[in-house]
């Protein structure tokens, strides 16, 4: 069993074994990807560590976890269309079989329950995470998962289609980030691809955690975002025979009935993704609507042509609703191992 201690967690090799031996029922295809020996070994690790910080972990022992599952549960498109491009860069494979994606910073499976619900077919996803926390949610949302560091890939040599290094790459320390990028060089097939995928230093994206979830986050969000350059450097590194460094649009979305009631649906979402606590205990009566303002300041930015891209709420009348939109810009690594 998983045990929680405090903001930490605990992981142990039953805890490994178990989880391995689901993958092997639910998922044959992604299981054959998995080195048992390197699985094991990183469950005794786990296991001699003791315990863990756990940013993502239960917020009732001091992570931000449950509040993160419920931004996803009450949104699963927020963010589907920078979801459904980086999916769409996957490169179908030759043998018709479905292509295997390791999203390495998966959560609870949104990457995977997004390709459902938009039916995006010829992907096998395998989530993994550094939470025991997010992977047990991931299985119980029907995803298979794996318990796995992004530095510290469990996959065999050649195995995989993808590496997905997206939503939370900032996450991982600035001293693990080439070896992360050397492990996905490692796993894939030849032809295969790594998408990383983050923001740049001095984006709106960085603002808003430094100025809005750093001070206001129940778990604070001292985080180092990338550059160019650092990207770049990483794929040169790893020996890619081939890439770019790309920027994607990544906008945040909500629906609603009335134009009102989305943009408050926007700001129910970005409390909850990024467990604003302080902003809930400082405006308890109106906290959404705090909060998609204060965005709205944000994620303002000029494009090429000198034209404003900003928050818009716009009608469908196909579907009698109104969406609410963010933009953002995200910054895309993209390595192709040669085939
Ligand atoms: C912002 S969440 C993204 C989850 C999901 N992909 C989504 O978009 O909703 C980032 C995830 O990365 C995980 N994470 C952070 N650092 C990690 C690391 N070094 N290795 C593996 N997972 C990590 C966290 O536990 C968390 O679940």
């Amino acid at each position: 069993m998983t045990e929680l201690t405090g903001r930490r967690i605990v992981f142990t090799e039953a805890d490994m074994a178990d989880h391995l031996g689901r993958l092997g029922r639910a998922a044959p295809d992604l299981h054959a990807c998995v080195d048992p020996e390197r699985a094991r070994a990183w469950a005794r690790v786990l296991a001699e560590a003791g315990d863990v910080r756990d940013d993502f972990g239960d917020d009732g022992a001091g992570g931000r976890g449950s509040s993160y599952l419920r931004a996803q549960a009450r949104n699963l498109t927020a963010r589907a269309r920078g979801i459904h491009h980086l999916l769409s860069l996957v490169p179908a494979r030759t043998d018709r079989r479905p292509a295997v994606v390791v999203d390495v910073l998966g959560g609870d499976g949104l990457v995977r329950r997004v390709a459902n619900a938009r039916r995006l077919t010829g992907l096998s996803v395998l989530t993994c995470d550094a939470s025991p926390y997010m992977v047990r949610a991931a299985w119980a949302a029907g995803c298979p998962a794996l318990v796995q560091r992004a530095d510290r890939l469990l996959l065999r040599d050649g195995s995989v289609d993808a590496v997905l290094v997206a939503y939370g790459s900032h996450h991982i320390a600035a001293d693990d980030r080439a070896e992360l990028v050397h492990e996905a060089y490692r796993v894939l097939r030849p032809g295969g691809v790594l998408l990383l995928h983050d923001f740049l230093v001095g984006s709106p994206m960085d603002t808003w955690f430094r100025e809005v979830v750093d001070p206001y986050s129940r778990t604070g969000h001292a985080f180092d975002h990338f550059t160019r350059e650092e990207m770049w450097g990483y794929l040169t590194k790893a020996g890619f025979e081939s890439g770019e460094v790309t920027e994607m649009a990544d906008p945040y979305a909500a629906t609603a009935p009335t134009a009102r009631e989305a943009e408050l649906e926007l700001g129910r979402y970005l409390l909850d993704m990024y467990g604003l606590a302080g902003i809930e205990a400082r405006y308890p009566a109106d906290a959404a609507r705090h909060t998609v303002e204060r965005a709205r300041t944000v994620f303002r930015a000029e494009r090429a042509d000198g034209s404003l891209e900003a928050f818009s709420v716009a009608y469908d009348p196909s579907a009698g609703s109104w969406t609410c939109t963010l933009p953002r810009t995200a910054v895309l690594a993209i390595g192709r191992k040669a085939r």
